[in-house]
């Protein structure tokens, strides 16, 4: 008897640890924290042998127990502290030759002390974790996280002690036929703690979220709310901007939940001017800072405006590949660079493909000027009547959002990329879009849409998700998948929207350093041609309001085996993994430069 009360409370307190925990917390800058970066313990795990019994059932007594022998006789059979170490943020395919096509689950402990302060309260933040995370800490269960791209955290507080915390993390980044991504993507399915792990401290009663950007439409009203966690939810919140002499203060009610609306007289953010602002969010038992741009974005007809003014987004693709030592990127470095080549070629826009980049991307573009297109991986055959994956879309878009709101960079969400028509992927596609636009109704959706030929030289826009969209995107291989460069020479475009398109997709390989004649494939020759008359074709296009070339720099691919060319590489960067730049990276440069000239 004695024992079932013991286990009932015992299961009692562990639901109620996970039940408790809070959705994302906004802005973790500025807050008390402690990187958990470094080496972890890590065990190799291909059965879940550490998770599952041998009747397949979830073990009690798994692995993150991190248990150790008694006594002599003891079984116990694993030993984080003698198994081998990993390094995060990381990916863990790069960083050992065997793991390198790994795909399975690895666990990972990382002991830490805390003297947590009184009143306060503590989480555990994951940038990212691909693809499942089982998060346990001292034994305890926290929760588990679904989505390689995107952040997520778990309250402690109740759990953590002043000395010897062993958090464990059992990830797994096998592909499921029912995931987002399914099990076919073009992009390596780099595994592990991919980005940073921290330990965030909070006041008893903080502020969890908050919104704070220009109304839709409007150049000087600013619009948004306020959302505090914890006990003390009615509070005074001052929102302050001194630079722009702003001082707002508003009433939380009693779920912690404030809007703010007042005017503002800003100088607005854009390429040119990437004005960030201190912003200050300032409760009674709470405060927390944050750098924020003010821009307004909207479409009229086929125009894009950005602050009321027609723009062209002079843009290129980008993977989450780490320049020059490969792998997935994660650091400031990485971004600083990637986006350094793309300032280089004269863009003012990057896509950053197919997932939620990590957050130091979104600020460096911030800073940088670049505008912003952020999307999640509903990538080609996705189970569109499984509700489960509809669930699961829909969450991956919640947290991309909740994340980087408040960016100004960011400027288009987008919500599929080459997605075959159907009834049931337009539900839920529509679904995905009607989500994005009721969490963030200040930003363009867009996504890459399907497009056919209606005779042999017209290419036809008229996806049915156009309709639901506010920006059109396209991928086209004209002159390497379709055809030979010269075929674009007597393409025509035609839509059945009203609305700007932006070509989100085109080009072709080439092997940096590889040369030889015009129509000789995977040279830096054929893939120049195939860009000279990709431009002339594009520059026909009277509703072209943006480009992405595919792709700023090669990445790695599991579908591109071609030795000695591809190498398990996608080679139709511009910008080669080791930083060289292929000639055509020069013609679109030299466009991208002219049209500068004309936007003067
Ligand atoms: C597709 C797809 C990309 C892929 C590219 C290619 O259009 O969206 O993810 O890498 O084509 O084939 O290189």
């Amino acid at each position: 008897m004695k024992t079932f009360i013991l286990l009932l409370a015992l299961l009692v307190f562990v639901s109620t640890a996970q039940a408790q925990q809070i959705g994302l917390i906004a802005n973790t800058d500025g807050r008390k924290t402690i990187a958990l970066d470094g080496e972890w313990q890590t065990i190799i795990d291909p059965y879940e042998s550490g998770f599952y019994d041998y009747r397949y059932q979830e073990s009690a007594n798994g692995y993150f127990k991190n248990a150790k022998p008694k006594s002599q006789s003891d079984l116990i059979e694993y030993d984080f502290d003698k198994s081998s170490p990993l390094k995060v943020p990381g990916d863990w395919n790069t960083q050992s030759d065997k793991l390198f096509f790994y795909e399975g689950t690895i666990w990972y402990k990382r002991s830490f002390d805390y003297q947590r302060r009184p009143n306060t309260r503590l989480f555990v933040y994951f940038g990212a974790a691909n693809y499942r995370a089982d998060v346990y800490l001292n034994g305890e269960k926290l929760g588990h996280h679904v989505g390689g791209f995107t952040p997520f955290n778990f309250e402690i507080t109740k759990l953590v002690r002043d000395a010897g915390n062993f958090l464990i993390v059992k990830v797994d980044n096998r592909r499921w036929r029912d995931a987002v991504p399914t099990m076919m993507t073009d992009w390596w399915n780099y595994g592990g703690l991919t980005r940073q792990v921290k330990l965030v401290e909070t006041p008893a009663t903080f502020v969890h979220d908050y919104f704070i950007q220009l109304q839709k439409g409007s150049r000087d009203r600013i619009g948004g709310w306020v959302k505090l966690a914890g006990e003390k939810l009615t509070q005074r919140v001052t929102i302050s901007i001194p630079e722009a002499g702003i001082s707002k203060s508003f009433t939380t009610d009693a779920n912690g939940f404030a809007a703010i609306d007042f005017n503002a007289e800003l100088s607005l953010w854009s390429p040119e001017n990437p004005k960030l602002y201190d912003v200050a969010i300032e409760a009674e038992t709470d405060q927390v800072r944050d750098q924020i741009g003010f821009r307004s974005i909207e479409t009229r007809g086929t125009e894009i405006l950005l602050n009321g003014r027609p723009i062209f987004l002079r843009g290129v693709c980008i993977h989450e590949e780490a320049p020059l030592r490969g792998g997935r990127a994660y650091s400031r470095e990485d971004a600083l660079t990637l986006l350094g080549w793309a300032k280089e070629l004269g863009a003012n826009f990057v896509r950053l493909a197919h997932y939620p980049h990590n957050e130091f991307m979104i600020r460096e573009a911030d800073r940088m000027g670049i505008m912003v297109w952020s999307e999640i991986p509903v990538y080609w055959t996705i189970l569109w009547d499984n509700p489960a994956t509809l669930e699961n879309a829909r969450k991956q878009l919640s947290e991309m959002i909740t994340r980087d709101k408040n960016r100004a960079s960011v400027v288009i969400w987008s919500v599929a990329n080459e997605t075959p028509l159907s009834e049931a992927r337009l539900s839920f596609l529509k679904d995905l879009v009607s989500h994005a636009r009721s969490l963030d109704s200040t930003r363009l959706l867009s996504a890459a849409m399907e497009r056919h030929y209606i005779d042999a030289t017209t290419q036809m826009i008229d996806d049915p998700l156009g309709e639901f969209l506010d920006v059109l995107g396209c991928n086209e291989y004209v002159g390497w998948y379709d055809g030979l460069p010269a075929k674009a020479d007597g393409l025509e475009w035609k839509s059945k929207y009203q609305k700007p398109l932006i070509m989100s997709e085109f080009g072709g390989d080439a092997l940096s350093g590889h040369h030889g004649e015009v129509l000789t494939r995977w040279t830096e020759e054929y893939q120049e041609d195939l860009y000279k008359h990709q431009l002339a074709m594009l520059k026909r296009i009277p509703f072209l309001r943006g480009t992405a070339p595919w792709i700023l720099m090669d990445f790695r691919s599991p579908r591109r085996p071609l030795p000695e060319i591809q190498d398990y590489w996608n080679r139709k960067g511009l910008v080669s993994n080791r930083g060289e730049k292929k000639k055509a990276f020069y013609v679109m440069q030299q466009w991208y430069r002219e049209l500068q000239q004309s936007q003067k």
